[in-house]
């Protein structure tokens, strides 16, 4: 679906992060958690590619206006990198966003009742919050959050509003435990005898060692890939991954846009990894 968002809020929120919550349509309110959003982040034509981005809530507001009926919102968490996330920035409130979306796959939320398991590495975090606040009408849920500092580690606060157990980790310890947020992980599955079920976001890196720790442990995980997207439907090829059936003979490749962007972890064929 094709639709124009109004833009009601645009704040940064730690240095370098922002969140904007737009107007939307009904529809996005049934968006699955993890889907994404192909955002045109410029009327003009520079730059010509949209930028993806996931979901990161969907809601109902009340306008300010007397007699408003509640309309529908949606939100999303962002890192300043370059020209399309600098020119989001820049944004204001009653600018209009061109948007593609919902796309892509979602996460599956596997049965109710059992331990989740969120880890998100900086603004890996983003389609996570809307995970959580599904998860958590039938599910414990605890969230691992980790980043190079304090400042890279978002919104904790509207995770705790939820009920989600926190636990944080930074590389230069000023929040939370000092290391990896995949230390913290593995601590907390020794304790709990590799329980529950793993759902994952962030760099590469962290999701390859959290894949590691599902296989290791034999805890069902997914995860959430964040590759270049220049169509985000398919029609490209400039975001695939290899699969884990891949080898030189046998080529296996998927689309991270149409396939993805989430995947069972032992789905993928991870860096390093043996045939
Ligand atoms: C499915 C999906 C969901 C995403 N969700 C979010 C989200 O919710 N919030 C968010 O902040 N970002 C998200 N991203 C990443 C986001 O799309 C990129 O950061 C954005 O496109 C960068 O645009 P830019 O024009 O600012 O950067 P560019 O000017 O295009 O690039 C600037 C620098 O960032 C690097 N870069 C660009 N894209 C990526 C990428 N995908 N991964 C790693 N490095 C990259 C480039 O190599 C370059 O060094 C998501 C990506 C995907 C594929
Ligand atoms: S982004 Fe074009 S095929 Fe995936």
């Amino acid at each position: 679906m094709q639709f124009k968002a109004m833009i009601l809020d645009n704040t940064e929120v730690s240095p370098g992060y922002w969140r904007m919550r737009m107007t939307a349509p009904p529809e996005m309110l049934s968006a699955r958690p993890g889907q994404f959003l192909m955002v045109r982040v410029n009327p003009s034509i520079d730059p010509l590619i949209r930028r993806p981005f996931g979901v990161f809530d969907v809601g109902m507001y009340q306008p300010a206006y007397t007699g408003a009926v509640a309309q529908p919102y949606l939100e999303m968490l962002y890192r300043v990198v370059g020209k399309g996330t600098g020119m989001l920035s820049d944004l204001h409130e009653t600018d209009l966003l061109d948007m593609l979306g919902p796309l892509g796959s979602g996460f599956n939320n596997g049965p109710p009742g059992e331990e989740k398991i969120i880890v998100g590495g900086g603004v890996g975090l983003a389609p996570l919050y809307l995970l959580a606040k599904e998860l958590v009408r039938d599910s414990p849920v605890r969230l691992f959050a980790g980043g190079k500092t304090k400042d890279d580690v978002l919104c904790i606060t509207e995770f705790e509003r939820l009920g989600v157990e926190c636990y944080t980790a930074t590389e230069d310890g000023s929040l939370g435990e000092c290391g990896l947020v995949t230390q913290v992980l593995e601590s907390r599955l020794d304790y709990t005898g590799n329980r529950g079920r793993i759902f994952a976001c962030g760099p590469n890196g962290m999701l390859k060692a959290v894949a590691a720790i599902g296989k290791k442990r034999n805890v069902p995980c997914q995860v959430s890939l964040e590759g270049y997207m220049a169509c985000g439907m398919g029609a490209c090829l400039g975001c695939v991954c290899q699969g884990s059936g891949h080898s030189n003979e046998t080529p296996d490749y998927r689309c991270v846009c149409t396939d993805g962007p989430v995947f069972d972890s032992t789905d993928l064929k991870w860096e390093g990894e043996t045939e």
